[in-house]
Order: structure tokens, then C-alpha cells, then sequence
């Protein structure tokens, strides 16, 4: 590396130059300059308030602003030259801050240290990642509840073990994926308010001696809140750790959710149609149309998880107050965020375009004596015990696999053997629609708890 001598911003008490190979080592700037345009902006209102503090003057203020803007449109236009011997985007771009404005840029760094630097810059940009997140999961949501507006009336297997339980509408199964993703958006939005939160003041570990309002900074930088500890503002990264931790929460519903759309996809099932072009081919078989989509999305969930423990792993034995080991949050934590984020963003692309199979699904339900809990609800209705209707329809179920018939293809006096208190009103409880129209309480599958819950989620949207 030919920049390898260039003297460093901390070369003071040092006698010899840096081990190639150790700079190498340690050095960050190729993952965090991608966090330049919220050092700039840390760096700028941090400037501001040394001259409103009286710290710095309004000159050397003026001249700060000017060049960090200069180095921002340099860097956003591929003019900036990066080096590894300037350790790491601080550095690179307060070098280059002192080359264009001369002495002013070296007073830029008056009452701050790195380490308030960067733990400022990471919140910065996960605020507005977070921000970004949660307007995706509104589309998600959105798309989710057009969907299941459609299909309120659509009458599909429910599922316990895997195996048909009970009639459910689709509706109603795509609400449940959607409480999920409204879950998430509330621990994203929750996550925020912990990490708008500024560290800047806390300096290297135990503050500065110079009259800092922090406040003030705070309000240029629209932190909510002002870290209360400087030892804990340098060293901690629990909102980090959080704010992975509803990722992989994400993920996971994002996951579970492709499962079911690549079983519904396959022959098997056929509940569903992905459209060709979120789709892919196979080399070797001509016939195949592969849910590709889903599929890798479930995997990238294993990532984030990993991103999650690393974290979990970076944190636990560090003594107060900041380690170089903090160096190593950067690069799990852009990679939960950018996975969640595209994976979002290729979800709610996804749902609007899925087209429900309606027969397949209603032939599904009449396949595996879904409304068999019906019929025993009904004869407890007519006084008999639970166990006892639970015995007589297991019974009556028996036979009818026994013909190959559906419950409700049995005639009155087949039934009737089973029981004398079956009668014709029982052909009203054992279609499908009769099942799912008489869970029409708040959470039920039936399509009038469908489209209440679906008024309800709307307006909750709306207001968030
Ligand atoms: N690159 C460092 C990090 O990511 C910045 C802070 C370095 N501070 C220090 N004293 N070496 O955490």
C-alpha cells in the first residue's frame, strides 16, 4: 500500500509507523464509509454548536460547513479518494477537511472523540433505516388487507399439524400474517424511540471540559433524547442489538409465510399461482416453475438470526466503556438491515400479484371432514355431553371414510344411526359456509369478523 506512511491524526506518541498488515487489520473504512452522509451531518450540527457555545468561531464554523458540504458532494460524486491508512471514515474525512479549509479543519474535532462520533453516526443512520422499514411494513400491511378483502368469502383448510382441521376463510389466514407484520411495525416504531437517543458530549468516555450544550446539538440533529451516562453512551449497543431483534422477527413472519406460498404453489396443494415473473426455470427439467422467492427468503432468515447472535456475542464481555471490538457492529448490523429491507420490499411487491386457487382450496376443505367439530358442536347444542358428540362423530367420520363420502354427503338416516338427535337442520351446520359463518366473534374467520377486523386494521393504519 503506497498511502501507508502518511502521518496518522494520532501519530503524536508514536516512534515508528503502523504495521501494513495492522492497519489493514484495523482498519474500517471500507464497511463504514458507508455511514458518511450522517457523520457529515453529526459532524456539522456538532460544529454549530461549538460557535453557538462560543467554543469555535463563527468563521471557523462557516469554513467547517462549507468543506464538509464540498466532501459530501466529492464522495455522493465518486471524487473522494478513501484511504485505509486513515483508518476509517472519521478520519478520512476530516483529513481531507483540513486539506481543503486548512487549520479550521483540525478544531472540528474540539470536545468530541471518535467514539461519541460513531455511536452518534450509527443512530443516525438506523433512524432512518428504521424509518424506511416501517413504511415498506405499511405496504406489506396495505397489500395484506386488499387481499384478504378479496378473499373474505373464500373458504380454504384450516390447519393444525398440517393436517385439515377446520374450514378457516383465506381472508381470514391472510389477517393473521397481517397482526404479525402490524406487531413488527409497533417494535420498529418502539426500537426508534431508544435509538433517537444522542451520545454526542459523552466524548471518549467520561465527557468534556468544554461548555457543550447538548441540547442544542440534539435539536439540530432531531435526537428526542440525550444519553444520561457517558460511559454507557460510548459503549453500549443494546438498541443495535434490538433493533436486529425485531428484524429477525420480521424475518421469521416473512419466513413462515413463504413456507406456506411455496406448499400452496406446488401440484400438491395448488392453492395458489405465483405470476412467472417472480418465478424462475430449471435448467435440466423443462416443466418446472420454481417459487424462488420465497424459497431464498426463507433461507436469508438464517442471516439475520446470525447477524442477531453476533451481536448478542460482540456485546456480552465488554468491559465499560468503548472496545475496538464495537468495530465489528457495524457489518452485522447493515446486513440484518439491508436483508429485511429487501426482503420487504420484494413482499410487497409479491402479495398483490398472488392469485388464489378458490376451487382447489374449497375442495381441500371438503376433503378432510373439516366440519366434523361442527356437527359435535351441534349435538351438544341438543343437550348431549362433549365427549359423548366427540365419540359419536369420530364414529360417523369412521364411516364415512369407510364410503369415501363427506360428512355432509351422508343421508339423514345414516346419520341418524349415530344418533337420534341428528336432524335436518344438520345440513345447515355442515357446509362449509354454515362453519365459518357461525365463528362470527371478534378474531373468528367469519367473513363479517373478516371485514370488521379489516375496517378496524384500516383506520389503525391510517393513524400510525
Ligand atoms: N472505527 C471505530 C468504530 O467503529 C470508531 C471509533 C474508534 N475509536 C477508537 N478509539 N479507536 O467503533
Amino acid at each position: 500500500m503506497s498511502d501507508h506512511n502518511i502521518s496518522k491524526l494520532w501519530g503524536g506518541r508514536f516512534e515508528e509507523s503502523i504495521d501494513e498488515y495492522v492497519e489493514l487489520f484495523t482498519a474500517s473504512v471500507n464497511f463504514d464509509r458507508r455511514l458518511y452522509r450522517h457523520d457529515i451531518e453529526g459532524s456539522k450540527a456538532h460544529a454549530r454548536m461549538l460557535a453557538h457555545a462560543g467554543v469555535l468561531s463563527e468563521k471557523d464554523c462557516q469554513a467547517i460547513l462549507e468543506g464538509l458540504d464540498k466532501i459530501q458532494y466529492e464522495i455522493e460524486h465518486d471524487q473522494f479518494e478513501w484511504s485505509v491508512s486513515l483508518e476509517d471514515v472519521h478520519m478520512n474525512i476530516e483529513a481531507r477537511l483540513t486539506e481543503l479549509i486548512g487549520p479550521a479543519g483540525k478544531k472540528l474535532h474540539t470536545g468530541r472523540s471518535r467514539n461519541d462520533q460513531i455511536a452518534t453516526d450509527i443512530r443516525l443512520w438506523l433512524r432512518d433505516e428504521i424509518d424506511y422499514l416501517i413504511a415498506e411494513l405499511v405496504r406489506v400491511r396495505k397489500a395484506l388487507l386488499d387481499l384478504a378483502e378479496k378473499e373474505a368469502d373464500t373458504i380454504m383448510p384450516g390447519f393444525t399439524h398440517l393436517q385439515v382441521a377446520m374450514p378457516v376463510t383465506f381472508g381470514h389466514h391472510l389477517l393473521a400474517w397481517y397482526e404479525m407484520f402490524a406487531r413488527d411495525s409497533a417494535r420498529l416504531r418502539d426500537a426508534r424511540r431508544r435509538v433517537n437517543v444522542m451520545p454526542l458530549g459523552a466524548a471518549a468516555l467520561a465527557g468534556t471540559t468544554y461548555p457543550i450544550d447538548r441540547a442544542y446539538t440534539a435539536s439540530l440533529l432531531g435526537f428526542e433524547g440525550i444519553s444520561t451516562n457517558s460511559l454507557d453512551a460510548v459503549s453500549d449497543r443494546d438498541f443495535a442489538i434490538e433493533s436486529c431483534s425485531a428484524a429477525a422477527l420480521i424475518m421469521t413472519h416473512l419466513s413462515r409465510m413463504s413456507e406456506e406460498l411455496i406448499l400452496w404453489a406446488s401440484a400438491q396443494f395448488g392453492f395458489v399461482e405465483l405470476p412467472d415473473r417472480f418465478c424462475t426455470g430449471s435448467s435440466i427439467m423443462p416443466q418446472k416453475k420454481n417459487p424462488d422467492v420465497p424459497e431464498l427468503l426463507r433461507g436469508k432468515t438464517g442471516r439475520v438470526n446470525g447477524d442477531l447472535i453476533n451481536l448478542l456475542t460482540l456485546m456480552k464481555g465488554q468491559p465499560l466503556a468503548y472496545n475496538k471490538d464495537n468495530q465489528e457492529d457495524k457489518e452485522p448490523l447493515f446486513d440484518a438491515i439491508d436483508t429485511v429491507r429487501a426482503s420487504l420490499h420484494i413482499f410487497a411487491d409479491l402479495i398483490p400479484v398472488i392469485e388464489p386457487r378458490r376451487e382447489r382450496m374449497r375442495m381441500a376443505a371438503m376433503q378432510g371432514y373439516a366440519t366434523a367439530t361442527d356437527l359435535a358442536d351441534y349435538l351438544v347444542r341438543k343437550g348431549v355431553p362433549f365427549r359423548d358428540a366427540h365419540e359419536i362423530v369420530g364414529k360417523a367420520v369412521r364411516f364415512a371414510i369407510e364410503q369415501k363420502r363427506d360428512l355432509s354427503e351422508l343421508t339423514m338416516n345414516e346419520l341418524q344411526t349415530f344418533s337420534s338427535e341428528i336432524h335436518e337442520d344438520v345440513f345447515d351446520i355442515l357446509t362449509l359456509e354454515g362453519s365459518v359463518s357461525a365463528r362470527s366473534h371478534l378474531g373468528g374467520t367469519a367473513p363479517n369478523a373478516v371485514r370488521a377486523r379489516i375496517d378496524e386494521a384500516r383506520v389503525m393504519l391510517s393513524n400510525e
